[in-house]
Protein backbone atom coordinates (compact mmCIF):
# COMPACT_ATOMS: atom_id res chain seq x y z
CA UNK A 1 0.00 0.00 0.00
CA UNK A 2 1.48 3.42 -0.85
CA UNK A 3 2.09 5.98 1.88
CA UNK A 4 0.08 8.74 2.52
CA UNK A 5 0.62 12.42 2.67
CA UNK A 6 -1.52 15.36 4.12
CA UNK A 7 -2.01 18.23 1.66
CA UNK A 8 -4.11 21.56 1.02
CA UNK A 9 -5.40 20.99 -2.07
CA UNK A 10 -7.64 22.74 -4.79
CA UNK A 11 -10.11 20.88 -5.49
CA UNK A 12 -12.51 23.46 -7.30
CA UNK A 13 -11.83 26.39 -9.14
CA UNK A 14 -13.05 29.60 -7.44
CA UNK A 15 -13.29 27.52 -4.10
CA UNK A 16 -11.30 27.52 -0.73
CA UNK A 17 -8.32 24.81 -0.15
CA UNK A 18 -9.46 22.06 1.50
CA UNK A 19 -7.28 19.79 3.62
CA UNK A 20 -6.73 16.10 2.59
CA UNK A 21 -4.46 13.20 2.11
CA UNK A 22 -3.42 12.11 -0.86
CA UNK A 23 -0.23 9.00 -1.86
CA UNK A 24 2.70 9.80 -2.20
CA UNK A 25 3.90 9.40 -5.63
CA UNK A 26 6.92 7.81 -7.29
CA UNK A 27 9.50 10.04 -9.18
CA UNK A 28 9.27 9.01 -13.02
CA UNK A 29 12.04 9.48 -15.69
CA UNK A 30 13.94 12.51 -14.18
CA UNK A 31 11.89 13.48 -11.56
CA UNK A 32 12.97 13.14 -7.92
CA UNK A 33 10.67 12.82 -4.65
CA UNK A 34 11.03 16.00 -2.33
CA UNK A 35 10.25 16.72 1.34
CA UNK A 36 9.30 20.40 1.28
CA UNK A 37 10.84 22.20 4.11
CA UNK A 38 9.46 25.70 3.07
CA UNK A 39 6.88 26.16 0.09
CA UNK A 40 6.12 30.27 -0.84
CA UNK A 41 2.68 31.47 -1.80
CA UNK A 42 2.67 34.37 -3.79
CA UNK A 43 -0.04 36.70 -4.81
CA UNK A 44 -0.26 34.18 -8.73
CA UNK A 45 -1.26 31.34 -6.23
CA UNK A 46 -4.52 33.41 -5.33
CA UNK A 47 -5.13 33.91 -9.22
CA UNK A 48 -4.50 29.97 -9.51
CA UNK A 49 -7.07 29.37 -6.88
CA UNK A 50 -9.86 31.80 -7.64
CA UNK A 51 -9.46 31.74 -11.69
CA UNK A 52 -7.36 28.74 -12.33
CA UNK A 53 -4.42 30.17 -13.45
CA UNK A 54 -1.63 27.62 -14.91
CA UNK A 55 -3.73 24.57 -12.71
CA UNK A 56 -7.24 24.39 -14.86
CA UNK A 57 -7.29 20.62 -15.97
CA UNK A 58 -4.98 19.54 -12.79
CA UNK A 59 -7.01 19.13 -9.79
CA UNK A 60 -6.81 18.58 -7.29
CA UNK A 61 -3.38 20.34 -7.35
CA UNK A 62 -0.81 21.60 -4.88
CA UNK A 63 -0.27 25.31 -4.72
CA UNK A 64 3.06 27.40 -3.85
CA UNK A 65 5.91 26.69 -6.71
CA UNK A 66 8.85 28.38 -4.89
CA UNK A 67 10.07 25.54 -2.54
CA UNK A 68 12.73 23.93 -0.42
CA UNK A 69 13.13 20.15 0.93
CA UNK A 70 15.64 17.54 0.89
CA UNK A 71 15.63 14.68 -2.31
CA UNK A 72 13.97 11.96 -0.69
CA UNK A 73 13.87 9.46 -3.85
CA UNK A 74 15.40 9.41 -7.08
CA UNK A 75 13.49 8.53 -10.43
CA UNK A 76 15.02 6.89 -13.79
CA UNK A 77 17.77 8.68 -15.41
CA UNK A 78 18.19 11.07 -12.77
CA UNK A 79 22.10 12.44 -12.85
CA UNK A 80 22.04 16.17 -11.19
CA UNK A 81 20.38 14.92 -7.88
CA UNK A 82 21.02 12.20 -5.05
CA UNK A 83 18.91 10.75 -2.16
CA UNK A 84 19.60 13.50 0.90
CA UNK A 85 20.35 16.47 -1.28
CA UNK A 86 19.42 19.70 -0.25
CA UNK A 87 17.55 21.90 -2.79
CA UNK A 88 15.71 24.78 -4.25
CA UNK A 89 13.74 25.32 -6.91
CA UNK A 90 10.85 26.13 -8.62
CA UNK A 91 8.97 22.99 -8.43
CA UNK A 92 9.77 21.36 -11.95
CA UNK A 93 13.55 22.84 -12.13
CA UNK A 94 15.35 22.68 -9.09
CA UNK A 95 19.28 22.88 -8.15
CA UNK A 96 21.05 21.87 -4.64
CA UNK A 97 20.83 24.73 -2.31
CA UNK A 98 23.63 27.54 -1.61
CA UNK A 99 25.14 28.14 1.37
CA UNK A 100 24.88 31.20 3.57
CA UNK A 101 21.74 31.71 3.55
CA UNK A 102 18.60 29.87 5.12
CA UNK A 103 15.84 27.58 3.46
CA UNK A 104 13.09 30.86 4.14
CA UNK A 105 15.08 32.88 2.51
CA UNK A 106 15.92 31.17 -0.89
CA UNK A 107 12.80 29.91 -1.40
CA UNK A 108 11.95 33.78 -1.79
CA UNK A 109 13.92 33.51 -5.47
CA UNK A 110 12.70 31.05 -7.31
CA UNK A 111 9.28 32.12 -9.15
CA UNK A 112 9.88 35.90 -8.50
CA UNK A 113 13.72 36.07 -9.89
CA UNK A 114 13.27 33.79 -12.88
CA UNK A 115 10.15 36.17 -13.46
CA UNK A 116 12.25 38.95 -13.29
CA UNK A 117 14.86 37.56 -15.53
CA UNK A 118 12.39 36.50 -18.33
CA UNK A 119 11.25 40.46 -18.36
CA UNK A 120 14.57 41.24 -18.74
CA UNK A 121 16.53 39.06 -20.90
CA UNK A 122 14.23 36.68 -23.04
CA UNK A 123 12.96 36.76 -26.32
CA UNK A 124 9.61 36.95 -25.18
CA UNK A 125 10.58 39.95 -22.76
CA UNK A 126 12.19 42.91 -23.28
CA UNK A 127 15.60 41.01 -25.21
CA UNK A 128 17.62 42.48 -23.84
CA UNK A 129 21.29 40.38 -24.18
CA UNK A 130 21.84 38.82 -20.65
CA UNK A 131 25.11 38.95 -19.09
CA UNK A 132 24.23 35.17 -17.75
CA UNK A 133 24.36 34.20 -21.99
CA UNK A 134 28.00 34.23 -22.58
CA UNK A 135 27.46 34.95 -25.95
CA UNK A 136 25.73 38.25 -25.34
CA UNK A 137 25.81 40.39 -28.52
CA UNK A 138 28.31 43.46 -28.41
CA UNK A 139 25.48 45.87 -26.46
CA UNK A 140 26.13 49.50 -24.56
CA UNK A 141 24.64 48.62 -21.20
CA UNK A 142 25.84 51.63 -19.44
CA UNK A 143 24.13 54.02 -22.22
CA UNK A 144 21.24 51.76 -21.76
CA UNK A 145 17.77 52.94 -19.12
CA UNK A 146 15.26 50.68 -18.44
CA UNK A 147 11.57 51.88 -16.49
CA UNK A 148 10.62 49.35 -13.81
CA UNK A 149 6.80 50.13 -12.46
CA UNK A 150 6.15 48.50 -9.25
CA UNK A 151 10.13 48.49 -8.45
CA UNK A 152 8.72 47.87 -4.63
CA UNK A 153 7.41 44.68 -5.47
CA UNK A 154 9.46 41.58 -5.20
CA UNK A 155 9.34 40.13 -8.74
CA UNK A 156 10.48 44.46 -8.95
CA UNK A 157 13.17 43.82 -6.70
CA UNK A 158 14.88 41.11 -8.61
CA UNK A 159 14.40 42.79 -11.66
CA UNK A 160 16.26 45.74 -10.36
CA UNK A 161 19.25 43.25 -9.01
CA UNK A 162 19.29 42.14 -12.58
CA UNK A 163 19.43 45.24 -14.25
CA UNK A 164 22.23 46.45 -11.57
CA UNK A 165 24.35 42.53 -12.34
CA UNK A 166 24.00 43.51 -16.38
CA UNK A 167 25.18 47.15 -15.89
CA UNK A 168 22.25 49.20 -16.84
CA UNK A 169 23.14 52.70 -16.67
CA UNK A 170 20.10 54.27 -15.36
CA UNK A 171 17.75 51.82 -13.61
CA UNK A 172 14.42 54.20 -13.14
CA UNK A 173 11.85 52.38 -10.59
CA UNK A 174 8.07 53.69 -9.61
CA UNK A 175 7.48 52.72 -5.95
CA UNK A 176 6.37 54.41 -2.89
CA UNK A 177 9.20 56.58 -1.65
CA UNK A 178 10.00 54.85 1.98
CA UNK A 179 11.40 52.13 0.10
CA UNK A 180 13.74 54.61 -1.98
CA UNK A 181 17.30 53.73 0.44
CA UNK A 182 16.37 50.16 0.13
CA UNK A 183 15.64 49.98 -3.76
CA UNK A 184 18.70 52.00 -4.72
CA UNK A 185 21.01 49.53 -1.87
CA UNK A 186 19.97 47.09 -4.81
CA UNK A 187 20.41 49.37 -7.62
CA UNK A 188 18.17 51.77 -8.57
CA UNK A 189 19.17 55.02 -9.41
CA UNK A 190 16.64 56.87 -9.65
CA UNK A 191 13.18 56.10 -8.00
CA UNK A 192 10.07 58.37 -8.38
CA UNK A 193 6.96 58.25 -6.26
CA UNK A 194 4.38 55.84 -7.25
CA UNK A 195 1.65 58.11 -5.86
CA UNK A 196 2.09 60.50 -8.55
CA UNK A 197 -0.07 60.71 -11.95
CA UNK A 198 1.39 58.91 -14.54
CA UNK A 199 1.69 61.95 -17.09
CA UNK A 200 3.89 63.30 -13.83
CA UNK A 201 5.85 60.17 -13.95
CA UNK A 202 6.54 59.75 -17.78
CA UNK A 203 7.59 63.64 -17.39
CA UNK A 204 10.21 62.73 -14.57
CA UNK A 205 11.56 59.78 -16.81
CA UNK A 206 12.42 62.20 -19.80
CA UNK A 207 14.11 64.47 -17.40
CA UNK A 208 16.12 62.05 -16.51
CA UNK A 209 16.90 60.11 -19.93
CA UNK A 210 15.40 62.10 -22.41
CA UNK A 211 13.44 61.00 -25.59
CA UNK A 212 15.05 57.79 -25.27
CA UNK A 213 13.34 55.30 -22.93
CA UNK A 214 12.81 51.86 -24.87
CA UNK A 215 12.33 49.37 -21.88
CA UNK A 216 9.71 49.28 -19.60
CA UNK A 217 8.41 46.69 -17.36
CA UNK A 218 5.14 46.79 -15.17
CA UNK A 219 5.58 44.04 -12.50
CA UNK A 220 2.35 45.16 -10.84
CA UNK A 221 -0.40 47.45 -12.36
CA UNK A 222 -3.78 45.89 -14.06
CA UNK A 223 -4.32 46.77 -17.61
CA UNK A 224 -5.93 49.80 -16.89
CA UNK A 225 -3.28 51.53 -15.04
CA UNK A 226 -0.80 50.15 -17.46
CA UNK A 227 -0.44 53.24 -19.41
CA UNK A 228 2.21 54.95 -16.70
CA UNK A 229 4.64 52.46 -18.17
CA UNK A 230 3.80 53.26 -21.42
CA UNK A 231 3.23 56.72 -21.48
CA UNK A 232 6.72 57.35 -20.33
CA UNK A 233 8.23 55.08 -23.39
CA UNK A 234 9.89 57.43 -26.13
CA UNK A 235 8.26 59.17 -29.02
CA UNK A 236 10.66 58.97 -31.89
CA UNK A 237 11.19 54.72 -30.87
CA UNK A 238 9.56 51.94 -30.55
CA UNK A 239 9.56 51.01 -27.12
CA UNK A 240 9.19 47.69 -25.32
CA UNK A 241 6.76 47.33 -22.60
CA UNK A 242 6.60 43.80 -20.48
CA UNK A 243 3.87 43.56 -18.24
CA UNK A 244 3.21 40.93 -15.17
CA UNK A 245 -0.60 41.12 -15.57
CA UNK A 246 -1.68 40.24 -19.50
CA UNK A 247 -5.34 40.36 -19.13
CA UNK A 248 -6.68 42.72 -21.52
CA UNK A 249 -5.38 45.11 -23.55
CA UNK A 250 -3.34 48.38 -22.66
CA UNK A 251 -5.75 51.07 -21.89
CA UNK A 252 -4.34 53.46 -24.68
CA UNK A 253 -7.17 56.09 -24.41
CA UNK A 254 -5.49 57.58 -20.98
CA UNK A 255 -2.04 57.84 -22.56
CA UNK A 256 -1.66 61.77 -22.95
CA UNK A 257 -0.99 60.99 -26.74
CA UNK A 258 -1.04 57.98 -28.94
CA UNK A 259 2.74 56.92 -29.27
CA UNK A 260 3.39 58.17 -33.03
CA UNK A 261 5.83 54.73 -33.87
CA UNK A 262 3.72 52.55 -31.19
CA UNK A 263 4.50 50.08 -28.71
CA UNK A 264 5.66 46.47 -28.31
CA UNK A 265 3.39 44.82 -25.60
CA UNK A 266 4.81 42.08 -24.24
CA UNK A 267 3.29 39.66 -21.69
CA UNK A 268 5.47 37.78 -19.54
CA UNK A 269 5.90 34.29 -18.13
CA UNK A 270 7.75 33.42 -15.05
CA UNK A 271 8.13 29.56 -15.41
CA UNK A 272 11.27 28.01 -15.40
CA UNK A 273 10.07 24.60 -17.28
CA UNK A 274 8.05 26.90 -20.00
CA UNK A 275 11.31 29.62 -20.71
CA UNK A 276 14.24 27.20 -20.35
CA UNK A 277 16.55 29.57 -22.46
CA UNK A 278 16.56 32.57 -20.08
CA UNK A 279 15.02 29.73 -17.21
CA UNK A 280 18.37 27.46 -17.34
CA UNK A 281 21.77 29.46 -17.85
CA UNK A 282 20.04 31.70 -14.51
CA UNK A 283 20.07 28.49 -12.42
CA UNK A 284 23.13 27.71 -13.41
CA UNK A 285 24.33 30.71 -12.13
CA UNK A 286 22.06 31.33 -9.00
CA UNK A 287 24.33 30.09 -6.46
CA UNK A 288 27.14 32.39 -7.52
CA UNK A 289 25.31 35.16 -7.89
CA UNK A 290 23.80 34.78 -4.16
CA UNK A 291 27.11 33.91 -3.23
CA UNK A 292 28.55 36.73 -4.20
CA UNK A 293 25.61 39.09 -2.77
CA UNK A 294 24.49 40.12 -6.36
CA UNK A 295 21.21 38.84 -5.43
CA UNK A 296 19.49 38.82 -2.08
CA UNK A 297 16.46 37.39 -1.21
CA UNK A 298 13.52 39.19 -0.64
CA UNK A 299 11.65 39.63 2.05
CA UNK A 300 8.63 36.97 3.59
CA UNK A 301 6.32 36.11 6.81
CA UNK A 302 5.92 33.08 7.71
CA UNK A 303 2.71 30.26 8.42
CA UNK A 304 3.57 27.37 10.49
CA UNK A 305 2.30 24.10 9.42
CA UNK A 306 -0.16 23.14 6.70
CA UNK A 307 -2.90 25.62 8.38
CA UNK A 308 -5.68 25.39 6.21
CA UNK A 309 -7.66 28.21 7.81
CA UNK A 310 -4.42 30.48 7.65
CA UNK A 311 -3.50 29.67 3.74
CA UNK A 312 -6.80 30.41 2.90
CA UNK A 313 -6.40 33.93 4.50
CA UNK A 314 -3.85 34.63 2.54
CA UNK A 315 -4.98 33.57 -0.40
CA UNK A 316 -8.16 36.14 0.40
CA UNK A 317 -5.85 38.38 1.33
CA UNK A 318 -4.11 38.25 -2.12
CA UNK A 319 -6.98 38.32 -3.82
CA UNK A 320 -8.89 41.76 -2.21
CA UNK A 321 -5.48 43.35 -2.20
CA UNK A 322 -5.06 43.55 1.76
CA UNK A 323 -2.03 41.29 1.44
CA UNK A 324 1.38 41.06 -0.83
CA UNK A 325 4.73 39.95 -0.66
CA UNK A 326 5.57 35.97 -0.35
CA UNK A 327 3.80 34.15 2.71
CA UNK A 328 5.80 31.02 3.50
CA UNK A 329 4.51 27.42 4.90
CA UNK A 330 6.81 25.93 6.89
CA UNK A 331 6.59 22.69 7.65
N1 LIG B 1 3.32 36.75 -15.29
C1 LIG B 1 3.98 36.02 -14.39
O1 LIG B 1 4.57 34.97 -14.71
C2 LIG B 1 4.03 36.48 -12.97
C3 LIG B 1 5.01 35.96 -12.10
C4 LIG B 1 5.08 36.47 -10.79
C5 LIG B 1 4.15 37.44 -10.39
N2 LIG B 1 3.20 37.86 -11.24
C6 LIG B 1 2.22 38.88 -10.84
O2 LIG B 1 2.95 40.09 -10.66
C7 LIG B 1 2.30 40.88 -9.69
C8 LIG B 1 3.33 41.33 -8.64
O3 LIG B 1 3.72 40.22 -7.85
P1 LIG B 1 4.77 40.42 -6.66
O4 LIG B 1 4.82 39.16 -5.89
O5 LIG B 1 6.04 40.97 -7.19
O6 LIG B 1 4.02 41.56 -5.83
P2 LIG B 1 4.24 42.04 -4.33
O7 LIG B 1 5.63 41.74 -3.87
O8 LIG B 1 3.10 41.55 -3.51
O9 LIG B 1 4.11 43.65 -4.54
C9 LIG B 1 3.54 44.47 -3.60
C10 LIG B 1 4.26 45.82 -3.64
O10 LIG B 1 4.08 46.46 -4.90
C11 LIG B 1 4.17 47.87 -4.73
N3 LIG B 1 2.99 48.50 -5.36
C12 LIG B 1 1.68 48.31 -5.03
N4 LIG B 1 0.88 49.06 -5.82
C13 LIG B 1 1.70 49.73 -6.66
C14 LIG B 1 1.47 50.65 -7.71
N5 LIG B 1 0.24 51.04 -8.06
N6 LIG B 1 2.54 51.16 -8.38
C15 LIG B 1 3.79 50.79 -8.06
N7 LIG B 1 4.08 49.91 -7.07
C16 LIG B 1 3.05 49.39 -6.38
C17 LIG B 1 4.16 48.14 -3.23
O11 LIG B 1 5.52 48.40 -2.84
P3 LIG B 1 5.98 49.92 -2.52
O12 LIG B 1 4.96 50.44 -1.55
O13 LIG B 1 7.34 49.73 -1.91
O14 LIG B 1 6.01 50.68 -3.80
C18 LIG B 1 3.71 46.81 -2.64
O15 LIG B 1 4.22 46.56 -1.36
C19 LIG B 1 1.17 40.03 -9.11
O16 LIG B 1 -0.04 40.39 -9.75
C20 LIG B 1 1.56 38.60 -9.49
O17 LIG B 1 0.47 37.73 -9.60
C21 LIG B 1 3.11 37.40 -12.52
Amino acid sequence: MSQRQTALLVTEIGQHLSKATRPIPEPKDGEVLVKITVAGLNPHDAKSRDDGLSIKGSLPAVLASDITGHVVRVGPNVTHFKQGDHIFGQALLAITRPPGYTDAELATLPTNLVTAAVALFDSTGLNIPSPLDTTALKFNYEEASILIVGGGSNTGRFAIQLAAITGIGKIIVVASLNGEADLKALGATHVIDRTNPGTHIAADVKSIVGDDSIYALDTINAPEDQYIGVEALSNTKTGKFARLRPRGPVDESKLSAKKPLGFETLNILGASNVRTATSVPLWERVSGLVAEGKIKPTSFKVIKGLDLDKANMTLDGYSNGALSGQWQVHI
